[in-house]
């Protein structure tokens, strides 16, 4: 029997996708789970694909059944459960063999795991998978990172089982080590951006428009036929029409207003942060979840503090107010996305990357959580300006910006006036009026800094003095 291309350890449902995906595109793959029970329901269940598969129960007879240079996928937890894993499968492996992790690793983890097997025969792949169960099963977005020669090896499997924007394959080497899977953190921070935006708009819809879930439902829908055209807000129009079998109401109504996180939007504005480049949105997206999050405690001020006069919603023209927030939708979004690709360009300087952003932006038109139309758009921006400070000055986005920013202008201050929270559609605005003013006010703050600290500053005539007149009795 000829031996498997690749294999995967891990048969949970990512993994299991994975796997059914990999043999359904022609490729034999060895699989291997720690509990034998899961291996082997997992292979009575593949069906017509059992001929691609080989199930292991040892990591022995797993690694033997994969053609050297074996390139090893690991789809586990995040975390040390992943270190572990590769200390059992150390001594088994021989030269050039690939260790893969493909869960959403915390990039640094990557690098760490990537050094320790510098100069060993062993190397490793930090792998980002986007699109969640359906992605893994039928063509994820794939962002690849580890040697250029590792990724040669796994390419041509990896290839056929992305997803296809027009033909092409959304998976791509982005770089050495933690590459891969820095991308997909940064992915996850825009994806929660995103989701924290759509939900500022439905709050407005609902608590300010007073619209029913259904209603609301309908305008995703129409948006998501114009230029909001992506996933997320298609999957938005399904979640608000879906009703709960129990009651028949509909079940976002039901839902608990807890959201969770796993890690990645928090990675992403560290990073950010750690290299002072401007992530807002995502920030704010973050900072959502986290306030979401206590629950308890919101209630508790609620009764003493009250809701603000939120009857003072007031819109002159309903409908005009509607296009109003779809406008505004694109504006947040384009400074969201714009922040992200800003903060990756930062990396690719910071750790020496040389990550290519319209590629990156190329294998997210499709198969990842954040796909859309928005991203041809970007790629073909960056495509055109490759090494352009921010995305929102190449000539297409500063247009866009300058049709819509008036939009989220006027649906940031109704919100405002309102009473509804909208920190990450504000957030954009704050940073286009911020970052497209040429004289801003840290003059104040140069100022202050010296005044109390004697920090100095550099003057605007270029002249050579770098403090204030503070002296003699002003600080006293
Ligand atoms: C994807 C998703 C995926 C997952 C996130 C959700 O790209 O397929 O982003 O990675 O759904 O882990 O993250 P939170 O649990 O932090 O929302």
């Amino acid at each position: 029997m000829s031996q498997a291309e690749i294999g995967l350890i891990g048969l949970g449902v990512m993994g299991s996708n994975l796997a059914l995906n990999i043999a359904e595109k022609g490729n034999k793959i060895a699989v291997f789970n720690r509990t034998v029970e899961a291996t082997r329901k997992f292979y009575s269940e593949a069906g017509e694909l059992k001929g691609q598969i080989v199930p292991c129960e040892t990591i022995e007879e797993f690694v033997a059944a994969i053609r050297p240079p074996r390139p090893i996928i690991i789809m586990i937890k995040a975390g040390e459960a992943v270190d572990q894993q590769m200390e059992i499968l150390k001594p088994y492996l021989s030269k050039g063999d690939i260790m893969i992790d493909a869960g959403n690793a915390n990039f640094r983890d990557t690098m760490r795991r990537f050094d320790a097997l510098k100069g060993s025969d062993l190397t490793f792949i930090g792998m980002g998978v986007s699109g969640g169960e359906e992605g893994a099963r039928h063509g994820p977005s794939i962002m690849v990172g580890g040697t250029e020669e590792s990724y040669r090896r796994v390419e041509k499997v990896l290839t056929s089982i992305a997803a296809k924007y027009e033909n092409d394959p959304c998976v791509a080497w982005l770089g050495e080590n933690g590459a891969g899977h820095f991308v997909k953190t940064i992915h996850n921070g825009i994806e929660y951006a995103d989701m924290q935006m759509i939900a500022e708009i439905y709050g407005i819809l609902r608590d300010g428009l007073k619209m029913s879930a259904a209603e609301i439902g309908e305008v995703f829908g129409t948006w998501n036929k114009g230029r909001l055209n992506s996933y997320l807000i298609e999957i938005t129009e399904k979640v608000l029409k879906a009703a709960d079998p129990l009651t028949g109401k509909p079940i976002v109504d039901l839902i608990l207003d807890k959201a969770g996180q796993k890690g990645t939007g928090k990675w992403s504005v560290i990073e950010a942060q750690n290299m002072g480049i401007p992530a807002t949105g995502i920030e704010a997206a973050v900072a959502a979840r986290s306030i979401s999050s206590m629950k308890e405690e919101r209630e508790a001020a609620e009764k003493i503090l009250g809701l603000p006069p939120v009857g003072e919603f007031t819109v002159a023209d309903r409908q005009a107010f509607i296009e109003d927030l779809e406008n505004a939708l694109l504006a947040a979004k384009i400074g969201a996305y714009a922040q992200g690709f800003a903060v990756m360009s930062a990396a690719s300087k910071e750790f020496g990357w040389n990550l290519p952003m319209p590629t990156i932006a190329k294998i997210w038109r499709a198969g990842c959580i954040i796909r859309s139309q928005f991203l041809d758009e970007i790629t073909t921006a960056f495509t055109k300006a490759p090494d352009v400070a921010n995305l929102i000055v190449t000539p297409a986005f500063a247009a866009m910006v300058k049709e819509t920013d008036g939009a989220l202008r006027r649906v940031v201050s109704a919100a405002v006036l309102g009473g509804l929270p909208v920190p990450a559609l504000a957030s954009a605005l704050g940073y286009f009026d911020s970052y497209r003013r040429g004289r801003g006010t840290a003059n104040v703050i140069q100022a202050q800094r010296d005044f109390f600290g004697a920090h100095g500053f550099d003057r605007v005539d270029g002249a050579d003095s770098h403090h204030g007149p503070w002296g003699s009795g002003l600080n006293a």
